[in-house]
């Protein structure tokens, strides 16, 4: 199974990578005046943001299985706690528990309502006895009351918020004091040459549903950017940038000095395997397989995970 990421590997994967760059002038106006509604609410009235979110960009399963077979390479046993940052709707942390009963797992996010849409929903499908596994707590990730656990995750670039290397240092020293002696950190990391350019990237999912990642803004001075999820429909409707980022886009000698500082003790850096499309040989498509590098060629884009362990 190939991941699924607000961004994309290079050239690609039907999954990640929304298959048209930069929307035509023409489809932008199309798509800015929907057509005539007949009666009762459209596609984006009824769609829920949290749900398409899950659907659009999340793969637990891929990343639970990376992180289960790094672990155990590199401590000699299974990571049984998880502390899941920036939880959101906890879909990773439901994940984890329903993976194997011996797993526990804290979700962390600051924001009460998306907190309360996890449980309500991500929660409230899974088996009973995964979900007295599954703890959520609304709490600042760099808060280090929190319980110690084997490995912590910040899925999908949430650390990017932090905008200073103060900042990022002291939510890495905080991730560094809550990981048990033999504990080990993950980041999601994106990049290359598209990450650095404003451009819109359209992807199609099942149902007549479209995912557009735009990238609104991007000031090489300081590498902030402001991003945004669209969902177009069908019918027209779109839910237009149901959600905004405003980041730093890091970069992974920054990543790997800061990780060093907060007093990680190794930190490795791992790639998506790509192949090439069966279909277009000018694309490549990610295998879901992800490689530990030291050095790697540039490409449009790349996903990969930073894994610093303690
Ligand atoms: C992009 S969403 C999370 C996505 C999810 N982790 C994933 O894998 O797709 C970012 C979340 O970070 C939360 N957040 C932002 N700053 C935070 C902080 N300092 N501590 C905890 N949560 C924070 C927001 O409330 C929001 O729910």
């Amino acid at each position: 199974m190939s991941k699924k990421t607000a961004k994309a590997p290079a050239k690609k994967s039907p999954k990640q990578q929304p298959a048209k760059k930069q929307a035509s002038a023409a489809a932008k106006k199309k798509s800015s005046k929907p057509p005539a509604r007949k009666r009762g609410p459209t596609q984006a009235e009824s769609a829920d943001k949290f749900a398409l979110y899950q659907r659009s960009v999340q793969s637990p399963g891929v990343d639970i299985e990376f992180f289960d077979a790094e672990f155990q390479k590199h401590r000699g046993r299974p990571p049984l706690s998880v502390r899941e940052d920036f939880c959101g709707t906890a879909l990773f942390s439901t994940e984890w528990c329903k993976s194997d009963p011996r797993r526990t797992a804290l979700g962390v996010d600051l924001d009460g309502p998306t907190l309360e849409w996890g449980r309500t929903n991500t929660l409230a499908g899974a088996p009973p006895d995964a979900v007295e596994r599954v703890t959520l707590a609304q709490a600042d990730v760099r808060d280090t009351s929190l319980p110690a656990v084997d490995l912590i995750v910040a899925m999908n670039f949430s650390y990017c918020i932090f905008k200073t290397r103060e900042e990022l240092r002291g939510y890495f020293a905080a991730a560094h004091e809550n990981l048990v002696a033999d504990g080990a950190f993950a980041l999601e990391v994106y990049g290359g040459t598209e990450a650095v350019v404003e451009l819109s990237d359209e992807r199609e999912l099942r149902g007549g549903l479209t995912y557009v990642w735009e990238q609104e803004k991007f000031n090489p001075i300081n590498h902030h950017t402001l991003c945004h999820i669209t969902w177009k429909f069908r019918d027209g409707s779109q839910l237009y940038r149901a959600f905004t980022y405003d980041w730093r886009l890091w970069t992974l000698p920054e990543l790997g000095e800061l990780l060093r500082e907060a007093g990680f003790s190794s930190v490795k850096f791992y790639f998506e395997r790509v192949e090439a499309d069966e279909d277009d040989d000018e694309y490549l498509t990610g295998t879901g397989e992800f490689v530990e590098h030291t050095e790697i060629e540039n490409q449009e884009a790349w996903l990969g995970y930073v894994v610093a362990l303690k």
